[in-house]
């Protein structure tokens, strides 16, 4: 389509200019604001006649030349150096406030780890101007991101609906910072890609200035899935071995005399819990009451499912992940948990045993 001249005029006049990522590069390597002050005698820019020997160019039509490229790569990585140690104390910050990655979820808190550390070298080497940590932080990041989102999908292991976990991890605003600070990374790495590939086309002695490839980017994310996989996986090795609460299973368990029965009621001491799986994998705890009536409740704690622990002191479940509290009916004493404690169905036969027959109120936690 031919454009009147008048009208490319007028536009230019009123300074209106198209939004590309090419523009975003340019603002960090600030070679809008030259090209604004330029009266078209500038090294480098497009108002001055091309010079074949410079041949790099940004999506907005501005000529880079050695030195203008060099600066606005190198704004671009202190940008990324920032934000990647900001994304590093973000990931400590959650680590060392969420309990429940510890305590439910090893493995991912060993993953988190490792993604800490990977931001934080990164980082170091981005403020210190390193190229080769261009790519590597972008692909870290957007592994980063990737794991970090994919988090939720990862629910059903701990005994939550997808939903529900979505629910409380987008609500940690430390988890939210980071997921930012990730995207960030990757879409000031893309804006200052002009910048790159200009680096990389020019050759210094010992070979390219900047190794700049899709293949570099790709070695990078896999190097580094396999390095948070391989991290995961020792975490996994250590959340497999059995918890207190199973422990507590064994070891206070007053089984009946009827296969499939959890305890009997005449060997059950008032106010002592014991500790039942029903259905198979979820803990629960069984208690007889001063009238002899019994209460049977599950002690995965309603807010992100963490196994309560019952304090004899106090009388009351307690949770190990954020400190929620329940009475001996199941009933929230303090949150953040905000539902109840499942109750579990019992039968009791002519002997006194006791048999689990469902779940009253399942929350969260159960199926
Ligand atoms: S899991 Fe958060 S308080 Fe229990």
């Amino acid at each position: 389509m031919v454009v009147p001249q008048r009208l490319i005029t007028k536009r230019s006049r009123l300074g209106i200019r198209r939004l590309s990522a090419g523009n975003i590069g340019g603002f960090i390597g600030s070679h809008s604001r030259e090209h604004a002050r330029c009266s078209g005698n500038c090294e480098g820019c497009s108002r001055a006649a091309p010079n074949p020997a410079v041949g790099g160019s940004t999506s907005n039509g501005h000529s880079l030349n050695k030195e203008t490229a060099r600066r606005g790569f190198r704004r671009l990585q202190s940008v990324t150096g920032v934000l990647l140690l900001l994304s590093s104390a973000a990931g400590i910050y959650l680590l060392a406030t969420d309990a429940s990655l510890w305590l439910l979820a090893v493995s991912h808190a060993v993953g988190l780890v490792i993604i800490v550390l990977l931001d934080l070298v990164l980082g170091l080497y981005s403020l210190a101007s390193a190229k080769s940590a261009y790519l590597p932080s972008i692909a870290a990041a957007f592994l980063g991101f990737v794991l970090q989102a994919g988090d939720v999908l990862t629910a059903p292991q701990y005994n939550m609906t997808v939903s529900y976990f979505a629910r409380y991890l987008f609500g940690l605003w430390s988890f939210d910072l980071l997921l930012g600070l990730q995207i960030a990374i990757v879409l000031v790495g893309v804006a200052g890609r002009p910048h790159a590939k200009y680096l990389a086309r020019r050759k210094t002695r010992r070979g390219r200035e900047l190794d700049y490839s899709r293949r570099t980017f790709v070695k990078a994310f896999v190097g580094f899935a396999g390095l948070v996989g391989l991290g995961a996986a020792i975490g996994s090795v250590k959340f497999a071995l059995p918890s207190s609460a199973s422990t507590q299973t064994a070891s206070s368990s007053q089984g009946g005399t009827v296969q499939g029965s959890v305890a009997n009621v005449n060997k059950l001491q008032v106010g002592t819990p014991v500790y039942f799986d029903y259905p198979s994998g979820y803990p629960n705890a069984l208690t007889k009451n001063a009238d002899g009536s019994l209460t049977a409740l599950s002690i995965l704690c309603t807010h992100v499912c963490c196994e309560c622990s019952f304090d004899s002191a106090a009388n009351v479940f307690y949770c190990p992940c954020h400190g929620s509290v329940f009475d001996m009916s199941g009933r929230v004493v303090r949150g953040p948990a905000v539902a109840d404690l499942p109750t579990v169905q019992l039968r009791v036969d002519s002997s006194g045993n006791v048999f689990p027959t469902g779940i009253s109120n399942p929350g969260p936690c159960h199926p």
